[in-house]
């Protein structure tokens, strides 16, 4: 009985430091994450070692992620390992009300509701760092850039941290180029076990799904436009084809456009497929992709969305610019209607859409990619690395693929002595 009220006097005083949208829905966010639990086998077993282990113990742990149910497990995961754990949005559409309920419901400080506001996303950042992370997981880098812009006197308080996606990645190394990256990050995205299937068959799956749950249109015998060919394009690109659409790429780099042609695809510049495109996704991690002349030459009735993390690929300034009328004819669809009287779609406002308009990548996809983020994790907190960006060891990678084969029942060979000894020779003919 005491201790039961202990436990409600916390889960107040969590609620009573939290920003959320409605504590009233976390027996429905509860019910979500034991959804995605049931199929994550890889953090479940992590789960278990960390409640043994306490790698964690004691420590500050701020979470800036999709907060949806499979991020609400990672961080349960982590409070198992004896973190104090606080959790932030990386995207203002992406936050899901109900999991984000369930994760205070179970002790968990959140900062975050659907459809912040730029100026409420960035004071949701600025109170979770008020928290004093030691350590920090991050998708994106606005956690981490936030801290080193307008914390400097907090950084110090940081061992490491762990970075999700190629954008993040990517202003970390532009960071540490500049030697201002002052304490080591994990570049979890480069991860054999993350790229090859998160990137892949995660985007692949779940930008579909955003789009055809949100539009509900047929994709089968459209011209779908993939701008991007890194492992998310290729994703996007390989699910459209199976859903019996033309595919036509647009690139920059040379070899990625090579490799798209030779994966059977049609490669052009946007200033031509901008004409043929029923749907076009975004998947680049730049700015500008589609702009103003491309909106010029569009098909009436033309469907876009972006999966890169930013919402500056389709450019959301020319295509205002150019509207007579703007309305939202459904949810997570904005109708431009342009003078001439063609209309074009823009999917969840310009942002992820496999987040802002779907429940992201499924399950058994993110249980990799949180496995990693959890090891990466417990890697960095070891305090042994120097500031800068650092790849994951080989080792917790390969556990990871190790980990998802023996979950999977998959069992595979192993080399003989004298493989072995073959691939380490260079003496046979
Ligand atoms: N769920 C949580 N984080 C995600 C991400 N970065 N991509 C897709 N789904 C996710």
């Amino acid at each position: 009985m005491a201790n039961d009220r202990t436990a409600e006097e916390q889960r107040a005083e969590v609620l009573s430091n939290s920003q959320i949208r409605d504590y009233g829905l976390y027996e429905n966010g509860l019910l979500k994450i034991d959804w995605v639990k049931g199929r994550m086998p890889l953090l479940r077993q992590l789960e278990a070692e960390f409640a043994q282990s306490q790698p964690f113990a004691g420590k500050r742990v701020v979470i800036c992620l999709h907060l949806e149910a499979k991020t609400a497990y990672l961080a349960k995961v982590v409070q198992a390992g004896g973190a104090q754990v606080t959790v932030v949005a990386s995207n203002p559409l992406s936050t899901q009300d109900d999991v984000v309920a369930g994760l205070v419901h179970d002790g968990i400080t959140a900062y975050a509701w659907h459809g912040a506001t730029q100026e409420e996303y960035t004071a949701h950042i600025r109170a979770a760092l008020d928290a004093h992370p030691q350590m920090i997981i991050d998708d994106g880098g606005d956690l981490v850039t936030t801290l080193h812009h307008e914390r400097p006197q907090q950084v110090a308080e940081v061992v490491g941290g762990c970075e999700e996606t190629t954008t993040g990645i990517l202003r970390l190394r532009a960071m540490a180029a500049q030697d201002a990256l002052r304490f080591p990050m994990i570049a979890v995205n480069d991860a054999f076990m993350k790229y090859l299937f998160d990137n892949r068959y995660g985007t692949g799956q779940s930008v579909w799904d955003g789009i055809m749950r949100t539009t509900n249109l047929v994709v089968a015998g459209t011209t779908v436009v993939v701008v991007g060919y890194g492992w998310c394009g290729k994703g996007v690109a390989m699910r459209a084809r199976g859903l019996g659409a033309r595919v036509i790429v647009c690139e920059v780099d040379p070899i990625k456009a090579v490799e798209a042609h030779m994966d059977g695809h049609q490669v052009m510049p946007m200033s031509e497929a901008a004409a043929h495109g029923d749907f076009f996704v975004t998947v680049t991690g730049n700015c500008d992709c589609i702009t103003g002349a491309h909106f010029d030459v569009m098909k009436s009735g033309a469907v876009m969305a972006n999966a890169g993390h930013f919402d500056v690929e389709i450019s959301k300034p020319d295509l205002q610019e150019r509207a007579v009328s703007v309305r939202r004819v459904r949810t997570n669809v904005d109708e431009y209607t342009l003078s001439d009287g063609r209309k074009l779609y823009l999917l969840a406002e310009g942002r992820l859409v496999n987040l802002a308009a779907g429940d992201g990548h499924p399950a058994e996809v993110m249980d990799m990619t949180f496995a990693l983020q959890a090891l990466a994790l417990q890697y960095v907190s070891s305090g042994n690395l120097t500031p800068g960006v650092h790849d994951l060891p080989r080792e917790l990678d390969d556990r990871v693929a190790r980990m998802r084969l023996a979950a999977l029942g998959v069992s595979t060979d192993e080399l003989s002595e004298s493989q072995d000894a073959y691939l380490r020779g260079w003496g046979h003919a």
